[in-house]
């Protein structure tokens, strides 16, 4: 029974018509509401037994989470004695909506014997939260919420808004909402206070992070992890495409030993698969980064570990890669379908061909050449051997890191051009011996990378700064792998034979 209307909040919220706000005001909101079975999941994770619980929901919805964790606690042998809510939304369409659940909340609480007391506000959680933040600062008042629990919106937040100025004056630096909400969360937490959350799992890595992850990791503790294999399970309804992962975090300085990671499908029944980790698997204490690996089956840890122990960076190894320099739509006007006198090669990632760059490509949609002229000759490198990586590629494709060898000396031209939906590593602009182009290639290419990628990479972009953090083989070992590789097409378990010999 008590599961009907749990399932009553999510679905009715989900299909919210007549209430409604419209899609481009939901997206703009942020407005993905927690399917009830995530939500029940989320609750669970709780683990203190405190006698007064001070919950916090920002961004509340219709209250889906609120009503999972009231469930949640009604249930448990060893209950509290009083909830106080405190809940943010700032949508006015979703106040009826949330009122009801919350005296449905009260109902539920009032049968178990637990007081329940919700304070609801429709405001900006961030313009409430700075304040509230800033004035604990200057007064030195107690923090106020034991418990948080949180679908935070996600959207890039610009860098002249509002919310960003805000975020700033509390010395908060994050470009999107839904990392500006989490550091708030924790920084209105009691010291042992506890915050469940579900968001994008593009914190856990990338620069964009940093500074939140230097925060949250420095105050919080990480305890366990839940990750969607799927970009669409957790919010199907919604058509969300971005990975998610549940997280348990405590506020305090002490880390767990171990960590749980746990993955699973998102589809109703799907199997839910779980690994124990130390917590310096999770996050290396020496990374300068921070980045936050969720390594969720043996393969993984293999990578892991394999990935892991390599040292040389790019730098060393006196490669660089950087972003492909002709951004096609301005520079229309020097754009070619086929080559021809005075023009160069122009290279984009549907010339790749196996290994290598076929070049031209006929009845290709997109042009084959861009005329040299003092105008363009910056877009341009000079011609020689460089390995080029798709900076678009799907989890859903075979492998997230594509890598291709553009080889000059199969085409008469002295300048090519690499398109912008690519990264190129080069040797301070020029190209690189055809050895090390064939090992970095193949190191790229291989299975053991990419299932290394994939733990940390939520998204569909392969940045030149994710490839410039990466740690590779020696100098020594790609040449290595790359005279190992076969001029004929090579198959994929044969090019993972060679770089895993190499690296294990
Ligand atoms: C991802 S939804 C999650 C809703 C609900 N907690 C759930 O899990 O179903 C985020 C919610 O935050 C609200 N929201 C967006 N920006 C907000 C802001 N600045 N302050 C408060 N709420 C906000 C949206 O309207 C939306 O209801």
């Amino acid at each position: 029974m008590q599961t009907d209307v749990l399932s009553e909040v999510s679905s009715r919220t989900a299909e919210r018509p007549a209430a409604g706000t419209d899609a481009d005001k939901r997206r703009e909101l942020g407005q993905f509401l927690t399917p009830a079975p995530v939500a029940r999941f989320m609750a669970s994770l709780f683990s203190t037994w405190d006698r007064d619980v001070h919950l916090l929901d920002a961004g509340a919805g219709a209250g889906a989470l609120t009503m999972a964790f009231v469930r949640h606690f009604c249930q448990r042998r060893y209950r509290p004695e009083r909830i106080s809510l405190t809940a943010f939304e700032i949508d006015p369409a979703l106040m009826p909506l949330l009122r009801r659940t919350l005296a449905q909340c009260e109902k539920e609480c009032r049968e178990a014997g637990i007081e329940f007391s919700a304070i609801v506000l429709n405001e900006n959680f961030i313009e409430a939260a700075t304040s509230m933040v800033s004035r604990d600062q200057f007064t030195g008042n107690p923090l106020r919420f034991n418990m948080a629990i949180v679908n935070p919106p996600y959207r890039k937040i610009r860098g002249d808004s509002g919310e960003r100025r805000l975020l700033h004056q509390v010395g908060i630096e994050t470009s999107n909402l839904y990392t500006g909400f989490v550091t708030l969360i924790g920084r209105l937490l009691t010291e042992g206070g506890e915050l469940v959350g579900i968001t994008p799992r593009s914190f856990c890595n990338g620069p964009y992070f940093k500074a939140f992850r230097a925060e949250f990791l420095q105050t919080m503790a990480l305890k366990r992890l839940h990750v969607f294999e799927s970009r669409t399970a957790a919010f199907r309804q919604d058509r969300v495409l971005q990975e998610n992962v549940i997280f348990h975090a405590v506020k305090g300085g002490t880390k767990p030993d171990h960590v749980i990671i746990s993955s699973s499908s998102g589809q109703p029944g799907g199997q839910v698969s779980e690994r124990v980790v130390g917590y310096e698997d999770l996050v290396d204490p020496e990374d300068a980064e921070q980045f936050i690996h969720l390594t969720t089956n043996a393969d993984q840890a293999r990578a892991r570990l394999a990935i892991g122990r390599l040292s040389a960076s790019l730098s060393e190894l006196d490669l660089s890669v950087s972003t492909g320099r002709v951004v096609d739509f301005r520079a229309r006007e020097f754009l070619r379908g086929h080559p021809e006198p005075g023009t160069a090669p122009l290279v984009y990632p549907c010339h790749f061909d196996g290994h290598f760059v076929r070049w031209p490509k006929e009845n290709s949609r997109k042009p084959n050449a861009i005329v040299c002229s003092a105008i363009t000759r910056e877009l341009l490198v000079p011609a020689g051997v460089y390995v080029l990586v798709k900076r678009f590629s799907p989890k859903e494709e075979p492998r997230r890191i594509v890598a291709c060898i553009w080889d000059s000396s199969l085409v008469p031209a002295v300048l090519v051009g690499f398109e912008n939906h690519l990264n190129y590593f080069h040797v301070n602009g020029r190209g690189m011996p055809m050895p090390l182009a064939r090992g970095l290639a193949g190191f790229l290419n291989s299975t053991v990378l990419d299932v290394y990628f994939r733990q940390f990479n939520g998204h569909t972009q392969v940045n030149a700064t994710d490839l410039r953090n990466l740690k590779y083989p020696t100098k020594a070992q790609l040449e290595h792998i790359g005279n190992s590789i076969p001029a004929s097409a090579l198959l994929q378990k044969d090019l993972d034979a060679i770089v895993e010999e190499e690296l294990f």
